[in-house]
C-alpha cells in the first residue's frame, strides 16, 4: 500500500464545507437535516451504482443531490489525486518541478480535484504557481468550485488562480485553446457518451483528441474513476486502445502490454487506501449503511513521452493487484508486472526473515523479489526467496523531485 500522507487538515475541511453548506449558520446539522441529507446520499449512491441506467445527465443540477455530493463524495474524492501526483513527483526528471503549472479539470464538479491539488502542493517546499481551468456542464457546480477555491486559498499559502467555463466537454472544439501540464478527468469518463452504442470507441477518440490538442508534450493526463467493476473495466479497455494509439502509461501499470485483468470478465484493478473519514461521514455511514472508510478508486496517468514510474524501479518489480488471499497454511496475492498478472503463493511454513515482507503486502504496493520460483502460471516463494516491499521505501523517500 502506498504510504501517502494526506495533508489537508480534516477538521478545517469539514468545518469549511459544513459552514458553506449551511449558509454560514453553524458548523453542525440538526438531526432532521442529517436524516434528509442521508436519504439524498442514498439516492445519489444508488444512481452511481445499481440505478446507473437512469442517472440523468445533469444530475448535479438538482440542489439536494449536489449537496449530497458535496457532503459525502467530495471529501474523500479530494485526496484521490494525491497518489498520482506523488508518483509523478518521484521521477528523477522532475516532472512536477515547474515554476507554473497549468491544470485543466474536465468535469470539475464543485472543484473536488482542485482542492486536492491545492492541498498537495501547499505542503511542498517548492510551491509552483497553479493556474486552474475548470470546466463543467452545470453552472452551479462551477460557482461552488469558485467559492471553495476562494475559501481554501484564503487559508493555504499558495499562488493560484481559477477560470471556469460552462461547456459540454463531449464537444471538444468548445474547450478553450491552451497547452496544459496536467489534464484531470476525475469521476467523469464513465459519464461521457453514456447512452451511446459505441461509448468506449467514443471515449477513446475523445481522450485521443484531448491529449493531442491540449496536453503539453511533457504533460500528464490523470484519469480517476470509481472502483466499480464495470466502470474500471471500461477504463482498462480505453487504456489498451490509448496505448495502441501511442500514449504511455506512467502509472499504475508497470507494463505496456494489454491489461491482463481484461482476460477474465470477473477481474478489475483498483486502489483501496486506508482513510479516516471526517466525523460527519461516519455519522452518515451509520444512518445509511454505506461505508466510506477507505479511498477506493481506479486511476491512470497518461503521457505523450515515454516516461514511466517503472523507470525508477528494478525490472522485476510488480504491483500488488489484489487483497491478501488467506487460506489454511498459506498466503497468496495477485501481482502484475512483466509476464502479466499472476498468482503468487507462500506457505506459512516457508516464512523466513528475508521473505517476511510478503506477509505485510497490501493492494497497490510495489514489490520486488530475488530467487522467486516461477511455476509458469504462478510464482512461489520459498525459504530462499527475498521479498522487498518498495512502496514503504519509495513513497516515504525524501527524494521528491518537485
Ligand atoms: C461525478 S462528478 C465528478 C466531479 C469531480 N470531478 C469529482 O471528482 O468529484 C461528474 C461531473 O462531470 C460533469 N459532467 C458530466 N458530463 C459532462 C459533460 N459532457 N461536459 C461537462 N461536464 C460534464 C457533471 O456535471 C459533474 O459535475
Amino acid at each position: 500500500m502506498p504510504q501517502i500522507h494526506f495533508n489537508t487538515n480534516k477538521v478545517f475541511l469539514e468545518y469549511t464545507l459544513l459552514k458553506y453548506l449551511s449558509d454560514n449558520r453553524s458548523s453542525s446539522l440538526t438531526d432532521s437535516e442529517l436524516n434528509s441529507l442521508a436519504s439524498d446520499i442514498i439516492e445519489l449512491s444508488n444512481l452511481f451504482t445499481k440505478n446507473r441506467e437512469i442517472l440523468p445527465s445533469q444530475y448535479l443540477n438538482n440542489k439536494n443531490l449536489r449537496r449530497a455530493y458535496m457532503m459525502y463524495f467530495l471529501p474523500s474524492n479530494i485526496y484521490k489525486i494525491h497518489l498520482p501526483l506523488k508518483e509523478l513527483s518521484l521521477h528523477p526528471q522532475k516532472i512536477l518541478s515547474k515554476k507554473e503549472i497549468k491544470i485543466l479539470d474536465l468535469g470539475s464538479g464543485p472543484g473536488t480535484t482542485i482542492l486536492g491539488i491545492l492541498d498537495f502542493f501547499s505542503k511542498q517546499k517548492k510551491r509552483p504557481s497553479l493556474e486552474f481551468t475548470a470546466i463543467d456542464s452545470v453552472v452551479e457546480n462551477l460557482s461552488i468550485a469558485k467559492d471553495l477555491f476562494k475559501l481554501f486559498t484564503e487559508n493555504v499559502n499558495i499562488d493560484a488562480s481559477l477560470k471556469t467555463f460552462k461547456i459540454n466537454i463531449e464537444k471538444t472544439e468548445a474547450i478553450p485553446e491552451g497547452s496544459y501540464d496536467i489534464i484531470i478527468l476525475s469521476n467523469i469518463l464513465n459519464e461521457l457518451f453514456y447512452k451511446e452504442e459505441k461509448k468506449i470507441a467514443k471515449r477513446v477518440s475523445f481522450l485521443t483528441t484531448i491529449i493531442r490538442k491540449f496536453l503539453a508534450s511533457d504533460g500528464n493526463c490523470i484519469i480517476i474513476e470509481p472502483a466499480l467493476r464495470e466502470t474500471t473495466r471500461e477504463m482498462l479497455e480505453i487504456r489498451d486502445s490509448l496505448v495502441k494509439n501511442g500514449f504511455k502509461i506512467y502509472s499504475p501499470c508497470l507494463i505496456d502490454e494489454p491489461c491482463p485483468a481484461l482476460s477474465n470478465p470477473k477481474d478489475w484493478c483498483h486502489e483501496d487506501i486506508p482513510w479516516i473519514p471526517p466525523k460527519i461521514i461516519k455519522e452518515i455511514d451509520k444512518l445509511t449503511g454505506l461505508r466510506k472508510d477507505s479511498l477506493k478508486f481506479s486511476y491512470l496517468v497518461l503521457r505523450k513521452d515515454k516516461l514511466s514510474l517503472s523507470d525508477i524501479l528494478e525490472k522485476n518489480s510488480y504491483r500488488v493487484v489484489s487483497e491478501p488471499l488467506v487460506s489454511k497454511g498459506k498466503l497468496e496475492f495477485y501481482i502484475c508486472g512483466i509476464g502479466g498478472r499472476r498468482l503468487i503463493t507462500m506457505l506459512d511454513k516457508d516464512k523466513t526473515p528475508s521473505n517476511m515482507q510478503f506477509q505485510k503486502l497490501q493492494r497497490g504496493d510495489i514489490v520486488s523479489f530475488r530467487d522467486l520460483i516461477d511455476e509458469g502460471n504462478r510464482f512461489k516463494i520459498d525459504k530462499g526467496t527475498t521479498v522487498a516491499n518498495l512502496s514503504s521505501h519509495i513513497y516515504k523517500s525524501p527524494h521528491l523531485y518537485i
